[in-house]
């Protein structure tokens, strides 16, 4: 603290909480098979819904499965995806192009070399990707849904749930990851958990406590530094 009592950079305990946080939040791809307990889950459930949202209309709904619930789904889910093309309710992205073409490549490089997949060896990256349709293994998935009249900042909104999502979990011990490829089986979804036509699909959460010994979850992703995103107006 300054002695005019406002905070200064990396001075107060809630920041470094925070920093420790997103710190340690990986996107985990190696479970153990342990459920995960209904009251650390509605705690984790219980604090995303601080999350703020445009005009505070929360759009979210999660739809979230436990023991033979999440067995169904992913049963269900990879034998829709092998008879099923992917469609999903919101655009896709249209191109990878400059920078994010190889960040994304970047990223997948370092997944497939954790576990030793060779630059170009599509039938083993293909193997890997089909992994998201198991959940990698996670005992748990969370579906986050908004209402179709919000349009573009409803999925805002619901990114945002998201992340605080990711961090209440990380904050319980809890691993976490992020799936646009589920949300790719939409129709399959919309089925299993009977949700009302006006809803759609953002994206899955598989999650549960992580496989720590997987060297799946080894890798870290780099992020740019700030100077390379932020724009200064000073006079
Ligand atoms: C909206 C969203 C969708 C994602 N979809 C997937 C996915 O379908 N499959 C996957 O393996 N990772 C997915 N990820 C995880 C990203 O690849 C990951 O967040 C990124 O590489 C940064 O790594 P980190 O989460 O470990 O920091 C997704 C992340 C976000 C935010």
């Amino acid at each position: 603290m300054t002695d005019t009592g406002i905070a200064t950079a990396r001075t107060t305990p809630a920041e470094r909480t925070l920093a420790q946080l997103l710190d340690a939040r990986i996107s985990c791809r190696a479970y153990l098979p342990e459920q995960v307990p209904r009251d650390v889950i509605e705690r984790i459930l219980e604090l995303a819904q601080q999350t703020p949202s445009w005009c505070n209309t929360q759009p979210w709904q999660v739809a979230i499965t436990e023991g033979e619930g999440t067995e169904r789904f992913r049963a269900g889910l990879a034998e829709y995806v092998r008879t099923h093309p992917q469609e999903s309710d919101f655009d896709w992205p249209r191109a990878y192009v400059g920078e994010h073409k190889l960040r994304r490549r970047e990223c997948a490089m370092q997944l497939y070399a954790s576990v030793g997949i060779a630059p170009g060896d599509r039938a083993a990256s293909a193997e890997q990707t089909m992994k998201n349709f198991d959940l990698f293994g996670a005992p748990h998935v969370a579906i986050v849904t908004t209402h179709e009249a919000l349009g573009t900042y409803g999925a805002v909104d619901c990114g945002l749930y998201v992340e605080t999502f990711l961090l209440a979990a990380q904050s319980l011990g809890v691993a976490t990851i992020p799936q646009a490829a589920v949300a790719g089986s939409s129709r399959f979804i919309h089925d299993f958990f009977a949700l009302e036509e006006d809803r759609r699909v953002v994206c899955a959460i598989s999650f549960g406590y992580p496989d720590t010994e997987n060297p799946v979850n080894g890798f870290r992703t780099h992020r740019e530094p700030v100077a390379h995103v932020a724009q200064w107006v000073s006079r």
